[in-house]
């Protein structure tokens, strides 16, 4: 539909994950190159206050020299193998019987990437993936359906707990973990580790070596502080009236009146067809690895060399 959409003179604004084969990836970009047609994935997440905030704290240089990050898509979703004829139970289901790695990566993933510069002065090198056995659906079908039912007879093959990991090469690491079936609290993580402390999410806390309120060896919980000093300007301007509108508590809202802000005045979208490609090649690449003993597996460089000397996401306001 995106490659259509380009074809036709549009710019196309992908769901998650813009593609699901390294294939599909390459004709998102070779589609968007030849038509000069935006392409991007609506990764709405990056549009997440707390995520924002973090973009602009790192840019501050208040975590220092960034070394690790740690990126997830935790949530319990079994109840929507209830879902059967439509909504997201009706697809999700069939890629645990379908394939084995990380099945949902760039919720997580998408932010992580903004901070560490991802494809504007440094690339996804390559990724090793292991995933855990594969329980739960299948105990959750017997629980809950008849013996007879549809979803007892699925081959559930993707582990409950997927952990990848993925090297920069700038020599980063960014760990990044699916699980849609264990019964735990929701996360994304959202973990960036600098050379001078870092900031985790789920719940969100801080801890510095220097410039924080507290000894690094104690999580500051309180953001009160940190939101006011911090904020992006984004959030500042808009954030209420995200609230206001709501979708995943505003950053849908922040998204869309982003984009169009973007294409009403000439200027590029935050996050590219790069972006879609490479932070979507994760699903394939971890079924590959989780395939071959986690041996790693090399990201296509999908911006042909253009990561060198593209301009990092600014501070937009
Ligand atoms: N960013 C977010 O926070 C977020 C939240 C939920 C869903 N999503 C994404 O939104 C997308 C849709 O999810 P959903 O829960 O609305 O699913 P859904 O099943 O409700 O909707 C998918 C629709 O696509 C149609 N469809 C399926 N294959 C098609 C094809 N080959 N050609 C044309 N149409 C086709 C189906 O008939 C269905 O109407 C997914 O990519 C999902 O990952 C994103």
């Amino acid at each position: 539909m995106a490659v259509d959409t380009m074809e036709s003179g549009k710019h196309a604004l992908v769901e998650v994950p813009a593609a699901v084969t390294i294939e599909e990836a390459w004709q998102l970009v070779n589609t968007a190159e030849r038509t000069q047609k935006n392409c991007m994935m609506l990764e709405n997440v990056c549009y997440g206050r707390d995520e924002l905030m973090v973009l602009n704290m790192v840019r501050q240089g208040l975590f220092g020299e960034l070394l690790h990050g740690e990126a997830a898509y935790i949530h319990e979703l079994r109840w929507q193998m209830k879902e059967i004829e439509h909504k997201t139970g009706s697809w999700r289901t069939h890629w645990h019987a379908k394939r084995n790695g990380n099945l949902y990566p760039t919720h997580g993933l998408g932010p992580v990437s903004q901070y560490m510069n991802i494809n504007r002065g440094d690339r996804f090198d390559y990724i090793s993936s292991m995933s855990s056995p594969a329980l739960g659906r299948a105990a959750y079908a017997k629980r809950e359906f008849p013996a007879n039912h549809e979803r007892n007879q699925l081959n559930y093959i993707a582990g409950d707990m997927n952990t990848s990991i993925i090297k920069t090469i700038k020599g980063r690491s960014i760990m990044v973990q699916h699980d849609t079936t264990t019964p735990r609290p929701y996360s994304r993580h959202n973990l960036i580790q600098g050379t001078n402390g870092v900031f985790a999410g789920f719940p969100n806390r801080i801890a510095l070596e220097n410039g924080g309120s507290k000894s690094f060896h104690e999580w500051d919980y309180d953001m009160n502080d940190w939101y006011g000093k911090y904020d992006h300007p984004l959030w500042q301007k808009m954030g209420a009236e995200a609230e206001r509108n709501g979708g995943h508590g505003g950053m849908d809202f922040l998204m869309f009146w982003r984009i169009i802000y973007c294409l009403r005045n000439g200027e590029p979208l935050d996050q590219d067809v790069y972006d879609a490609a490479a932070w979507s090649a994760v699903f394939p690449l971890s079924m590959d690895s989780v395939a071959d003993r986690s041996n790693s597996k090399d990201f296509p460089d999908f911006t042909r060399g253009t990561w060198r000397t593209a301009a990092p996401l600014g501070i937009v306001t």
